[in-house]
């Protein structure tokens, strides 16, 4: 954050002063809408969340050391009132921009946006000053948040951007507008909420490439057609990057070793070097090309990156995370969300990751998939059985159920279990030394628990 008076904080974003003794102190530190979170310096946001709202915790805050309060209301403590807090500090983090001018890079797709992120953030930090997305902050909320770290010294600005609907990314673009912007993939994720197919999802994640100005750069995946499409759809200059041969930025003498981690040969139009992923899966060689693109876009030599992507590491939890048991059991936590396209990836990791070693998964539900859930759940049960996972447990009624039935009738020994107790007890039991275990399935399901329930086994 650079430094801000309270005057100017409320000029920014349309407030009204409450309790405000001094109006010219200065904002120092970044926004926060966790009071556990505020530095001393800083500012708090007080939203409504699910089980608690902000405005309860505005004095905590200011304990805290939080300058002042962003408030829906006056809250007794110093306040900068305002109609609707969240837009309000969409409206400050858009002035902070207008006042330093780091390249804003923006990041789309329906699945690895966050670990995209981490690559790119790790790829650009070692070159200059780089503020990227915390966790997945990636909404009206966890967007401004993110550009309110950014400071004078920021040249790199590397945003997750996630759109649930049409105008979510229209709108976190006219937050922070990117010069660079990335889109991933897109999947069938979030289907309930943004209409019926892959067209229509394409059709909200192309606002980011819209939203570009014409000296600016969209790199787009040419392995998905649905993401080449969007070309049409921005005035910027473009990259393509993928397995694809007519990708610029791109993937040669792709393999895997013991571990599951993928090593390659990255092409950019200024040569080639060798990149060794650290992380497990086929599907990152996707991932690290993105990132390489947009390092690509600016600047960056195949050197440079490469070194970058080959000395990364995961940054966030519960994505393919691993955990060696010293009794030989490897778990891998991927329990973080799920969709079928992030199914398919973690099984099929999990799967190289094991040779011929046991292999039990543990999985329960993907949300959101509307109409085709049950298809879609019956789809993962066949996909265990022809990766010959050994074991099959399931958690939850419903949709789980169909993933259970598919798998049995295909040979696999299924259990199927209600809830996340009884799924740590009856994996618990079954471990055995040498096993492998994948754990997964959408947030809700709280899987979360079960694996690190699991990695702590036996310690
Ligand atoms: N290119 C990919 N293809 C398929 N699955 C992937 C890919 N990259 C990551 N995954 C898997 O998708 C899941 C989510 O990964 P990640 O958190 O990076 O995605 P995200 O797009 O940020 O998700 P969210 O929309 O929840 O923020 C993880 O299980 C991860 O292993
Ligand atoms: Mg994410």
């Amino acid at each position: 954050m650079i430094p801000m008076t309270l005057d100017e904080i409320a000029r920014a974003c349309g407030a009204s002063p409450h309790d405000v003794p001094d109006p010219g102190a200065l904002v120092t530190a970044p926004a926060a809408v966790d009071s556990r979170e505020v530095t001393p310096g800083g500012l708090f946001a007080a939203t409504a969340g699910a089980r608690t709202d902000g405005h309860d915790h505005a004095a905590a805050a200011v304990a805290a050391g939080a300058v002042a309060v962003l408030a829906a209301r006056p809250v007794g403590v110093p306040a900068l009132v305002v109609a609707d807090v969240r837009l309000a500090l969409g409206l400050l983090a858009r002035e902070l921009l207008r006042r330093i001018s780091p390249t804003v890079i923006g990041l789309t797709g329906s699945v690895g946006k966050t670990t995209t992120k981490d690559l790119l953030a790790q790829v650009l930090e070692r070159h200059a000053a780089t503020v990227a997305t915390d966790r997945s902050y990636n909404n009206e909320l966890g967007l401004p948040l993110t550009v309110l770290r950014a400071d004078a010294a920021t040249r790199h600005l590397v945003l997750e951007m996630g759109a649930s609907r049409k105008g979510d990314l229209t709108y976190l673009t006219g937050i922070a507008p990117p010069q660079v912007g990335l889109v991933l993939n897109v999947g069938t994720a979030h289907l309930e909420r943004m209409g019926t197919g892959r067209a229509d999802v394409a059709e909200a994640k192309g606002e980011l490439v819209e939203a570009l100005p014409a000296d600016g750069y969209a790199l787009l995946n040419a392995d998905d057609p649905y993401v080449l499409g969007m070309a049409a759809r921005t005035e910027a200059q473009i990259l393509l990057y993928g397995r694809s041969p007519r990708a610029r930025v791109r993937a040669e003498r792709v393999r895997m070793d013991e571990r599951a981690r993928t090593a390659f040969e990255l092409v950019t139009p200024s040569g080639h070097a060798p990149v060794a992923l650290d992380l497990i899966g086929e599907h990152q060689v996707s991932n690290a090309l993105a990132a390489a693109a947009v390092a690509t876009a600016l600047g960056l030599d195949a050197a440079e990156i490469a070194d970058g992507l080959t000395a990364a590491r995961r940054r966030s939890a519960g994505r393919l995370q691993i955990t060696e048991r010293p009794d030989g059991v490897t778990v891998v936590d991927d329990a973080y969300n799920a969709n079928p396209e992030s199914m398919r990836a973690g099984l099929r990791a999990a799967k190289a990751l094991a040779g011929v070693r046991r292999t039990v998964a543990v999985l329960g539900g993907m949300g959101q998939q509307a109409d085709a859930s049950r298809a879609r759940h019956a789809e993962v049960g066949r996909l265990v059985a022809g990766l010959r996972f050994d074991v099959l447990i399931t958690v939850g009624t419903g949709d789980p159920l169909a993933t259970a039935e598919a798998a049995r009738s295909s040979g696999v020994a299924v259990h199927a279990v209600e809830d996340v107790t009884e799924a740590i007890e009856l994996a618990t039991a079954l471990l055995e030394p040498g096993d492998v275990v994948f754990v997964k399935a959408s947030s809700e399901y709280g899987l979360g628990a079960c694996a690190r329930a699991l990695a702590t086994a036996n310690q």
